[in-house]
């Protein structure tokens, strides 16, 4: 059981939630008690669809999600061996990300917690990468500084609390999975680009290129992916004709990114004096990454945690833990509901605090 879940809300209290997370190309549904912890997961990812195209296609998205959602609930609800009408409330994530997709997930969450007549709740994808970390045994406690590298976000965050988030540096550009992705494409490689571009680099020469560390030698904590994207794609291009190239220039982009992320990451520690830095979206499952910031933590004597694996990209146990966490401390949807496509998450505000 989570000490954060423990510390907002009395213990003995059950509270069983369904988490759907719907916004962008993985259906993931999870059922997590606040007692007990995560009981059950699933995800169906549809990459394979996706794959052919590059990238995501919107509608292709939200048909699918359609497809899967209530299957998905079925078959979390039977691996835990629990009723809907044991649930007591739903959290669905409300963005950011692909409006219809999005649509899906908090349709289908709204009209469960409709007919079973209990509250359901919007949560920021964003918050619940955030805290997915906090999945893991023996959690962290707040406050600690979070770096989110999704492939949709770029950012470093101070957080105080559930809800209390300054961000102190963003990407303003791509985000660092969006760059692993499009340097896949240039690479020849396959959708997603991150895991791809990781598989190749370990086999690269990390002393024949050497790429720029964007936005390294000027203070601040935002980030820039665009430059080092266009460096890449020149380079490419300057080494068509050498098969060996690719897994070289592999290695010299991820070095680069690992490196802005420590150079940026030490900064940012500095500043706050924070003890702890979790690290989690999809980009924080890249091995070179986490080795490079556990060397950091050592120097720095800070922790640093993440996600398990499965829970660095998108799923639904970090959405049904963020909504434990903000339903346990009394949050709620009325009866309408929207969802936010763009949403920052500094305009979130602990649960209670209008
Ligand atoms: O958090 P996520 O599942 O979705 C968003 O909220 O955006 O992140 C997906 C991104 C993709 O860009 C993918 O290429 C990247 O995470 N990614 C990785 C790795 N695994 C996934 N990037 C680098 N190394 C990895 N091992
Ligand atoms: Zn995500």
């Amino acid at each position: 059981m989570s000490i954060a879940i423990s510390a907002l809300t009395p213990p003995d209290a059950p509270l069983l939630v369904l988490g759907i997370e719907s916004s962008c190309d993985e259906t993931g549904v999870a059922l997590y008690d606040r007692r007990e912890g995560l009981l059950a997961h699933e995800i169906f990812t549809q990459i394979e669809m996706h794959r052919v195209y590059g990238g995501v296609v919107p509608e292709l998205a939200s048909r699918d999600h359609v497809r899967r959602v209530l299957p998905l609930t079925r078959a979390v609800l039977a691996s835990a061996g629990r009723q809907l009408s044991e649930l007591d409330g739903i959290a669905y994530t409300a963005g950011p990300g692909l409006i219809g997709a999005l649509l899906v997930g908090a349709g289908v969450a709204q009209a469960l917690a409709f007919g079973l007549d209990i509250p359901a709740v919007g949560v920021h994808h964003m918050e619940a990468h955030l805290l997915a970390p906090m999945l893991e045994p023996d959690p962290p406690d707040f406050p600690f500084l979070a770096l989110l590298v999704s492939g949709g976000h770029t950012m470093l965050v101070d957080v105080e609390g559930l809800g209390r988030y300054r961000v102190l540096g963003e990407s303003l550009d791509d985000a660092a999975g969006e760059a692993f992705d499009k340097t896949a494409k240039l690479l020849g490689l396959s959708y997603p680009g991150g895991p791809a571009v990781e598989a190749l680099a370990v086999h690269g020469n990390p002393s024949r290129f050497r790429f720029p560390r964007p936005m390294t030698d000027r203070p601040g904590l935002d980030f820039s992916f665009s430059g080092l994207k266009t460096f890449t794609a020149t380079t490419a291009r300057q080494q068509a004709a050498d098969p060996t190239a690719a897994a070289d220039i592999a290695r010299a982009f991820s070095d680069a990114v690992v490196d802005t992320f420590v150079i940026k990451c030490r900064r940012a520690l500095k500043q706050t004096g924070r003890r702890t830095l979790l690290v989690a979206g999809g980009v924080s499952a890249n091995r070179a990454l986490r080795l490079a910031l556990g060397d950091l933590g050592e120097e720095m004597k800070v922790a640093v945690r993440y996600p398990a694996l499965a829970f660095c990209t998108d799923n639904g146990a970090m959405v049904a833990y963020a909504g434990c966490l903000r339903l346990a401390a009394g949050a709620r949807n009325g009866p309408s509901f929207s969802v936010r496509p763009r949403w920052s998450l500094e305009d979130l505000a602990p649960p209670g605090a209008g």
